[in-house]
């Protein structure tokens, strides 16, 4: 049910402009292994624009594209079909006789593709506007050089949680426990002056510093915060992805169901600011990333008693976790 509720009608994080860099290149992308596990395909063609293609072939559904490569068109080892680079069919052998052919059946589907800075996205059933989902959270960073952040695979990490996904977001989503749980966090946060406000598909925590010399964001004129001593932007987008902004860049939190009570969280860094990488709120996010995954799998243990039934909401510190039960219900009952 929340696999085609809420996951395929919700945009899901798939990559990164540098992946398909350069005209040509075509980039296969398994969308949410073990979970949606859809074959998609990034590529970009001639005239420089991204494609979201499914990655399987129109005739007798084999995957096309295996690894990231360069290609004059796309073209299907099985039979020899072959593609452009926007999914459009180009030819096949032994198919002169025949009749109606082809259609528009024999192109590869194209998903929506919808681009942040150099993140992309899709939507495998859109229904909703990629805008609903990402524009509050485009308006308030807007000022920050997107381009100049570099994606570092050896900061980036996958860590398997056992406990459902929606337990893990959850815990993302309020504040409420940062200072029973994270004692380091803690101590560079300002509890009392920290904020969660609520958009239509997303939401937005604003950490500020506790003491005057913590690493803030140097924020121009032209930001909503302009003034504030902000050390950390979580902006959370419906209903697995977190954008972390930090003063050194940004850390993508992607939560990735596997089963009922399992799941894989990636973090992927993007480093902006190397000089600021090891402080502030975003100093370690290892530490932090220990102390939710405890808490999370006893809750996951914890909500199999018989005797747990659910609990009611702070309604000053846990108005995220409120927005995102309301979330899941709407998608869950259409
Ligand atoms: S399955 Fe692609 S050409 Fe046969
Ligand atoms: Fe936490």
């Amino acid at each position: 049910m929340a696999k085609e509720n809420i996951f395929a009608h919700s945009w899901q994080f798939i990559g990164d402009t540098d992946q398909v860099k350069d005209p040509g290149w075509a980039t296969p992308v398994n969308l949410l292994e073990n979970y949606l596990n859809e074959p998609l395909l990034l590529s970009r063609d001639k005239q420089g624009e991204l494609h979201c293609l499914s990655n399987v072939c129109t005739y007798r559904g084999n995957l096309i594209v295996e690894k990231p490569c360069k290609l004059n068109d796309i073209r299907c080892k099985y039979h020899g079909r072959r593609f452009h680079l926007d999914g459009k069919f180009l030819s096949m052998p032994e198919f002169k006789e025949v009749g109606n052919f082809p259609t528009k059946d024999d192109d590869l589907t194209k998903l929506p593709l919808f681009q942040f800075g150099k993140w992309l996205f899709t939507s495998l059933n859109q229904t909703i506007s990629s805008d609903a989902f990402f524009s509050d959270m485009m308006k308030r960073v807007a000022w920050m050089p997107f381009q100049d952040f570099h994606f570092r695979p050896e900061l980036s990490n996958d860590y398997v949680v056992e406990a459902n996904w929606a337990l893990y977001c959850e815990n993302y989503l309020e504040g409420f426990h940062i200072p029973f749980v994270h004692a380091g966090l803690n101590a560079v946060i300002d509890y009392g002056n920290y904020t969660t406000e609520l958009f239509p598909y997303s939401s937005l925590q604003v950490g500020l510093a506790k003491d005057q010399d913590g690493e803030v964001f140097d924020l121009p004129p032209a930001s909503p915060d302009f003034g504030k001593h902000v050390v950390g932007y979580y902006f959370w987008v419906f209903p697995n992805m977190m954008f972390n902004f930090y003063p050194w860049g940004l850390s993508i939190n992607l939560v990735k169901p596997i089963d009922i009570a399992k799941c894989k969280v990636s973090f992927l860094s993007y480093v902006w600011d190397e000089n600021k990488l090891r402080q502030g709120a975003g100093a370690n996010l290892h530490q932090v990333e220990m102390e939710d995954e405890d808490v999370v799998q006893h809750v996951q243990k914890g909500i199999r008693s018989r005797f747990y039934k659910h609990g009611r909401y702070s309604v000053t510190r846990e108005t995220g976790t409120h927005h995102f039960h309301q979330l899941i219900a709407k998608f869950m009952n259409p």
